[in-house]
């Protein structure tokens, strides 16, 4: 797709597994992906949602390595929308990559994918998803109390969005 985003590939599954070992990482990933064949079922289910038109997940790469993932899922047809959700790998953060490619897949999802609204949600205690949803023109559309559970304790989150239609 581009020198930023592709397709997440089959040989890719031992840099999946590596990054789903590191801290707090294992709750980017909807099962547990704690060996090599759990990383290649993630990636093959990427192709499946992908060829059912639900979810495009992408390898974001960094001089065509893969360090992270950046997702559009719950592709809906009926409102022309869609969730974002990304993961960087710990070295490759802080280089503004996770922003690039947030704002490639939104332009991706809008003029491939003909989708209107982008949204996505990251917990309060999470600056950096944050500055990186408004990096990338997401603007804030609210708090939501206590929307999640992790170890016994509740987390807010701040929704974001992004219209096709937005300048950015
Ligand atoms: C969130 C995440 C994807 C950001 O990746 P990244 O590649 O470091 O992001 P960028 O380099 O594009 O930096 C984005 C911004 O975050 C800022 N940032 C980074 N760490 C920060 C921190 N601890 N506190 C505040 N801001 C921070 C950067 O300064 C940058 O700000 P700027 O745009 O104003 O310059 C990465 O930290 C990550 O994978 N975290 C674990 C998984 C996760 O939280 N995913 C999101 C779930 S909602």
């Amino acid at each position: 797709m581009s020198n930023l985003l592709r397709p997440w590939l089959p040989s890719d599954a031992p840099i999946v597994l590596a990054a789903a070992a590191e801290p707090e990482m294992d709750r980017q990933f909807t099962t547990p992906v704690d060996s090599l064949a759990a990383a290649q079922d993630w990636i093959a289910m990427l192709e499946e949602r992908r060829d059912q038109d639900t979810a495009y997940a992408f390898a974001v790469l960094d001089d065509g390595v893969p360090v992270g993932n950046m997702a559009v899922s719950q592709v809906e047809r009926r409102h022309l929308s869609g969730w974002i959700s990304y993961w960087m790998r710990e070295e490759a953060r802080g280089k503004g990559l996770a922003t690039r490619a947030c704002r490639a897949i939104s332009e991706f999802a809008f003029t491939e994918l003909g989708l209107f609204r982008l949204e996505l949600a990251h917990r309060l205690d999470n600056p950096a998803s944050c500055r990186v949803a408004v990096g990338a023109g997401f603007r804030r559309e609210g708090v939501e109390r206590a929307k999640l559970l992790y170890d016994g304790v509740r987390y807010d989150t701040e929704t974001h969005a992004r219209l096709v239609t937005d300048q950015v």
